[in-house]
């Protein structure tokens, strides 16, 4: 169980790879990139996943702080619909407006959560 857990961080780490480093390449742009897109669905269903697992271990190393994920569920749903709505809006053809710097600087806001709460 150890193993998936820490194999689900990995995931989950990748996952924030693909979106931010997605976003700070294409930064100038206004495309939503399939990284990002699909790293933004990553991100909940890893996370989900991580919390799943901590949850059936519940021992010293594996605790789930329910207010931290309560905060970071709310902002990878940001991230999540501002990159499908992106994404979408792309493929139509459409402006995308700031929906890539939502989905990008959002996915930043929760590294920082992540990291220091
Ligand atoms: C864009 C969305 C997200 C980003 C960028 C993100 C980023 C990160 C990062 C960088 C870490 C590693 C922090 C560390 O090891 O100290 C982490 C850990 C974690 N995240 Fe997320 N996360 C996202 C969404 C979520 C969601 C939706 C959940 C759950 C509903 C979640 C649950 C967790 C858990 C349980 C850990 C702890 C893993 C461990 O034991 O170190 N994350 N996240």
């Amino acid at each position: 169980m150890d193993l998936v857990y820490n194999i689900l961080v990995a995931l989950h780490l990748l996952g924030m790879a693909a979106v931010v480093g997605g976003w700070i390449a294409v930064r100038a742009g206004r495309t939503v990139i399939a990284p990002i897109l699909w790293g933004a669905r990553a991100q909940l269903v890893t996370g989900l996943a991580l919390v799943g697992v901590a949850e059936a271990l519940k021992d010293e190393e594996h605790h789930v702080n329910n207010a931290k994920i309560a905060v970071k569920l709310v902002i990878a749903l940001v991230v999540l619909a501002a990159a499908e709505v992106g994404a979408a809006r792309g493929r139509k053809g459409r402006d995308t407006g700031s929906l890539l710097d939502v989905a990008g600087g959002a996915a930043v806001v929760n590294v920082l959560v992540a990291a220091i709460w």
